[in-house]
């Protein structure tokens, strides 16, 4: 960090803003390939929770790529700043008190681990929504796949560019198996089983 550059301490704590809130500041953060249903499920989250009167925003991928990031591609470099400034956005939120939902393939796991190491621990909860490759091609819900195959996008994730999977995710969704609503109710019952503080 630049020496001349001395963030200042906050009077209102994140400890306060969650008393105010009633629910600890968390990172839900969602991984998995594009089609495996990481955005139909985040958004299901986020209504049910937002029913419970839970604070929470959501950040998802093609939003945040078409305003924040629009200046990133699909390059490796470029995936790592898309999901740094993400990470740091979520760490942000996390510490207003919300519950930061993110939706990004975010195929790399050491982004996933930097994006963990913002939060303190047990803040940062990964949900790896898992979809056999063939089943996420056949969905193909926005015809990229098809483009992919076709050779008129590159670096597409599962195609011609990497996805690594999560070692040891808080959740995993079996999306192939599961619907939606099942994954919503599965997630909530996890969320309240672990020591997040959530009632
Ligand atoms: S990430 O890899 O950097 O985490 P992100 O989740 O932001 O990706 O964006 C993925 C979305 O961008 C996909 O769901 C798809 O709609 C679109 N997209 C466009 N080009 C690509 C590509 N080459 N690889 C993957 N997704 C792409």
């Amino acid at each position: 960090m630049n020496e001349n550059i001395i963030p200042h301490n906050f009077s209102v704590s994140s400890k306060m803003r969650e008393k105010l809130r009633g629910h600890p500041g968390l990172v839900l953060w969602f991984t998995g390939l594009s089609g495996s249903g990481k955005s139909t499920i985040a958004h299901a989250l986020d209504l049910a929770l937002y029913k419970q009167n839970i604070h929470t925003y959501i950040l998802d991928g093609d939003n945040i790529r078409s305003r924040l990031n629009s200046d990133l591609g699909f390059s490796e470099a470029d995936r790592n700043e898309n999901i740094r400034r993400i990470a740091e956005v979520a760490a942000l939120f996390a510490d207003a008190g919300f519950i930061c939902i993110t939706a990004f393939i975010s195929p790399f796991r050491r982004g996933r681990e930097r994006a963990r190491h913002l939060l303190p621990e047990g803040r940062f909860i990964e949900i790896y929504v898992n979809c056999p490759l063939a089943t996420a091609e056949a969905r193909d819900p926005k015809g990229l796949y098809k483009k992919a195959r076709r050779g008129e996008i590159h670096e597409f994730t599962g195609i011609d560019s990497p996805f690594e999977e999560p070692v040891n995710p808080e959740i995993t969704i079996d999306s192939s198996k599961l619907s939606v609503d099942e994954a919503v109710k599965h997630i909530l019952s996890c969320l309240k089983k672990g020591q997040y503080g959530l009632s």
